[in-house]
């Protein structure tokens, strides 16, 4: 930028002592001038300093003010070139403005102060051309860090959802990949069942960012969290005015996914109304938002997910069996944690090194007690759990240190049986005192989230609370 004692810097040349001289004088005040008496010289000075003006006399001995500003040109490109003319010079003049070599004439003799004007205002357009040069090289710069990064986050996001960051060599998990590569290059319906926590959101995320869809969008729902007509627009949108609340038109999941994939997560819990209307998109292939008449199809891929054993469901008539044989199309189950305890080592060593690097910890080994006791736990929250439970220790870990538990870190396996147990103590204080051990210790592994929790300990959200009012765990 403009420094205020900052001068641009100007090059005369004539092969005339006498007006060099006068040119100096009306322009040092304004500028920083070097003078030239020969072309060749002033070539010369264009080769070692940075000019924002050049102004040349045509009328030379060996070279003309045109001919020299073309060479100046492949010196410095910017340059701003003003010729000095007299009367017979005005062909030569017209020609060098056709072909862009100069950018202002002045005529013989000239005015002082419109000279200092004419060379401020070519000053102050080089400035301008070298300004946005540089603003635009910057933001070309800016744009490529920009790219770099997008690609690296890309990159990042497809690590993320790659195989090996699903962790198992278990039989049951080695099986599961195999389904999973099978599937992955269809578009074949997925339905995911396994209990809380085994990592059915992951598997689905997988499924979709290694097949030929994952340039398109993957959009989850979970059909427990809203009740019908909220969850009816927000999977196949709406018209304004379809139902109070609805001020405008909105488009559903379906349709923001087209192309790419749906996760329906707890599917089963879908009310008989809603079960009906989406067996009707998915045997139709058509979605009808709320309040239209128009029906738009959709080329969406559906991958579904659920804790319950959807067959029993079915069989208690709580889940449509035709929407059963929809979305069972391709059934992956899997397995719970105590049914691979084989890999639980692998998965701590995973989760230590995850939680380490987001916290910034260098802790890379665990020990070999804490392990053994890991190992041997309950988990009926499953992987969530034991993932809570690792990241809850590296957080308490001293930098640099060896990872262990203690037996109040492992919240769910450790229940504290009162040791004095007297006659007095009835069974009933006793299951409540053990269920609000069991509660606390719950909700510190699973952060205070309450919906967390009621998974973890196989309660609906609402039958949490419940418990925990009775308990004296909530106010009010
Ligand atoms: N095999 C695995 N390897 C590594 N991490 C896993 C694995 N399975 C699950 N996880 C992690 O455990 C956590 C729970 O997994 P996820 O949310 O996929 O479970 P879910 O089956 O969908 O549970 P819910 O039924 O409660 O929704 C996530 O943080 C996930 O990354
Ligand atoms: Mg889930």
């Amino acid at each position: 930028m403009n420094e205020p004692d900052y001068k641009p810097k100007i090059l005369i040349i004539d092969d005339e002592q006498s007006v060099l001289n006068s040119l100096n004088r009306t322009l040092r005040h304004d500028f920083d001038v070097l003078l030239s008496l020969s072309g060749n010289a002033g070539l010369q000075i264009l080769r070692e300093q940075e000019i924002s003006v050049i102004l040349a006399d045509q009328r030379m001995p060996n070279m003309t003010g045109v001919e020299f500003f073309q060479k100046a040109q492949t010196i410095q490109p910017d340059v701003e070139r003003i010729l000095i003319t007299g009367n017979s010079d005005i062909e030569a003049v017209i020609d060098a403005i056709n072909k862009g070599n100069i950018v202002y004439y002045v005529h013989k003799p000239w005015e002082p102060d419109a000279l200092r004007i004419i060379v401020k205002r070519a000053a102050d357009h080089y400035r301008l051309v070298q300004e946005n040069r540089s603003l635009v090289s910057k933001l070309q710069q800016a744009n490529k860090t920009l790219q770099n990064e997008n690609t690296l986050y890309n990159q990042e996001l497809q690590k993320h959802y790659q195989f090996d960051q699903i962790i198992g060599k278990s039989p049951a998990m080695e099986a599961v990949f195999n389904l999973m590569r099978k599937v992955i290059p269809t578009d074949a319906t997925v339905l995911l069942q396994g209990e809380t926590g085994t990592g059915k959101e992951l598997v689905a995320r997988a499924i979709h960012f290694n097949g030929p869809r994952k340039k398109k969008p993957f959009v989850t729902q979970n059909c427990a969290a809203l009740p019908d007509t909220l969850l009816e627009s927000t999977l196949f949108g709406h018209k304004k005015g379809a139902f109070t609340d609805a001020v405008a038109n909105k488009k559903g999941l379906f349709e923001l996914a087209d192309g790419g994939t749906i996760f329906l997560d707890e599917v089963a819990d879908m009310s008989p109304a809603m079960q009906q209307r989406l067996l009707r998109v998915l045997q139709e292939g058509e979605i009808q938002p709320l309040g239209s008449e128009k029906i738009k199809t959709v080329d969406v891929r559906v991958i579904s997910a659920t804790h319950h054993t959807l067959t029993d469901d079915v069989k208690t008539g709580n889940f449509r069996e035709d929407l059963f044989y929809r979305l069972n199309v391709f059934p992956v189950t899997l397995p719970a944690l105590h049914n691979r305890r084989e890999d639980i080592p692998r998965l701590v060593h995973h989760f230590v090194k995850k939680s380490a690097l987001r916290m910034g910890k260098n802790i890379s080994t665990v020990s070999n007690e804490s392990l053994a006791r890991v190992v041997n736990m309950d988990f009926p929250g499953n992987i969530r759990e034991l993932e809570n439970i690792i990241e809850r220790a590296v957080v308490l870990a001293e930098d640099n240190s060896v990872l262990s538990f203690r037996d109040d870190e492992t919240p769910t396996s450790h229940i504290l049986l009162p040791t004095d147990s007297t006659e007095t103590t009835k069974l009933s204080d006793l299951t409540n005192n053990i269920e609000k051990q069991y509660i606390k210790k719950t909700l510190v592994s699973c952060k205070g989230n309450i919906s967390k929790t009621a998974k973890v300990l196989g309660l609906s959200r609402a039958g949490l609370y419940k418990k925990m009012k009775r308990l004296d765990l909530v106010s009010g």
